[in-house]
């Protein structure tokens, strides 16, 4: 989501005249896009602009704003810190480079947020925020022929531990017109891999006319649209209601890839109806099985959290034993971050010591990574169909003497393939062999 929101204002920025820099020092403008998800991400920023604060001193000019959650949820406190020039939620968006302009012209400015985040957008601001993507959602794409596409924004889950809801608002639905033309405008532009974002992706509605739109069929759609290869989604929620008709478009559609990234976050039904999460481990386990029946290769990835208020060695060992029955191709594993305003914070204390959360982080990590090892083996021998992503940023032990550099790339399924092959290959699709793994990692051969 964050990625996305970065390359809508880049593309925004650009078309009101600015230029993109590579160094902190040639800037006139930085813009910290921000996380409010866990403290850390939180902190990282502050640091980021006690940094800024000391550049300023040689460069009095510079405009330093802050967007995203993070501006959301703290507002015009933000301003008080001596970096910070202005403040834009991420609701405010298209308003961005007047703010900038008035920043530059040393107007002094109030953080640009939305007053009443829980209530309902109007119609205008639903428009706005909707030109601003359809506009700018063809710009800057960090991957090649890949893009991001929201559906979605919002969520109204308030799971007890989320700030999401506080800090995205409500959930609102993007008319199926909208998304299709942007869609068509990426694949007219050389995209051929869609990514389809929402916090609750599963969830789409759009009412028209007589039906309503649902994910499936927005999937179904947009896998019409000439030069689009592959459609992804996430994130999914696991509930009932939203779930067959998305896995029968999956089982049909070559282009729909076989991936659900579908959080659990943990395998105890006591800190899960805790966590306000609608569902036990039993029915979520079922979800995964209707899942492998309805696409028997669909590879699968999750979200815990480790360290819940009141999580127990038993409730930890739930997860465990969760993680183990799931057999999910990656977890990504969080420790638990009190976030200010969610009901977890105001009802519940962070009774779990660091420590404790560490222990349990690394030791899920393991189990993970034993099953994802064992899950990369079965491609040994095997060829799958990669997009070439470019350059590999990491320096994997190079197996081929040969003069190529090392590209990476992604299978459907979201496996990450390292192999040997020409750079003009980014952007495109290639077969590879596979002759070495490591539980994320799949090494191959061009062939
Ligand atoms: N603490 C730790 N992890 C969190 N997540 C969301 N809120 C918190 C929190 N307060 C994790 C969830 C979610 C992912 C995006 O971040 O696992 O799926
Ligand atoms: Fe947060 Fe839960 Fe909504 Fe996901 S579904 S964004 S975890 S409140």
């Amino acid at each position: 989501m964050n990625k996305l929101d970065t390359a809508l204002v880049a593309g925004a920025l650009k078309e009101a005249g600015f230029r993109l820099t590579d160094t902190v020092k040639d800037a006139d403008v930085v813009l910290i896009n921000t996380c409010s998800v866990r403290e850390h991400a939180e902190q990282r920023v502050m640091s980021h602009l006690g940094h800024l604060k000391h550049i300023k001193k040689s460069h009095p000019d510079l405009v330093v704003g802050i967007i995203g959650c993070m501006a959301q949820r703290l507002g015009d406190e933000l301003l008080k810190h001596e970096a910070v020039n202005l403040v834009c939620g991420p609701a405010q968006i298209p308003r961005l480079s007047t703010l900038i302009a008035d920043a530059i012209q040393g107007k002094k400015l109030t953080a640009t947020v939305t007053e009443k985040i829980r209530q309902k957008p109007t119609g205008e601001q639903n428009r706005s925020l909707d030109e601003f993507e359809s506009a700018y959602g063809t710009e800057d794409k960090q991957i090649p022929a890949q893009a991001f596409v929201r559906v979605m924004r919002g969520c109204n889950n308030f799971c007890t531990y989320c700030i999401v809801p506080y800090v995205r608002g409500p959930e609102v639905s993007r008319p199926p017109e909208a998304i299709m033309e942007q869609i068509r405008k990426l694949a007219d532009n050389g995209v051929k891999q869609v990514t389809l974002l929402g916090q609750r992706v599963n969830a789409y509605r759009y009412p028209k006319g007589e039906t309503t739109w649902s994910l499936a069929d927005v999937l179904d759609a947009a896998s019409n649209i000439e030069g689009i290869e592959r459609l992804k989604f996430v994130t999914s929620f696991p509930s009932e209601e939203f779930f067959d008709d998305i896995l029968q478009v999956m089982a049909g559609s070559p282009k729909v890839c076989n991936y659900l990234h579908i959080p659990a976050q943990s395998g105890s039904d006591r800190i899960l109806h805790a966590m306000n999460r609608h569902y036990s481990s039993g029915e979520y386990l079922e979800l995964l099985e209707r899942a492998r029946d309805i696409v028997p290769d669909i590879a699968i990835a999750g979200d815990f959290i480790v360290g819940f208020p009141g999580e127990t060695e038993a409730d930890f060992e739930a997860t465990v034993d969760l993680v183990k029955k799931a057999r999910y191709k990656n977890a990504f594993i969080f420790k638990y971050s009190p976030r200010p305003g969610t009901t977890a914070d105001k009802r519940l204390h962070d009774t779990i010591p660091a420590d404790i959360k560490q222990r349990r982080n690394v030791e899920l990590l393991a189990v993970q990574e034993k099953i994802s090892d064992e899950l990369s083996r079965d491609f040994l021998g095997k060829q799958v169909n990669v997009l070439v992503e470019g350059l590999s940023k990491k320096s994997h032990v190079n197996r081929d003497q040969d003069d190529n550099p090392q590209l990476i790339g992604r299978t459907s399924g979201d496996w990450i393939v390292v192999f040997n092959g020409p750079e003009s290959l980014t952007g495109k699709f290639a077969q590879v062999k596979i002759t070495a793994v490591s539980p994320l990692t799949l090494f191959g051969q061009l062939g």
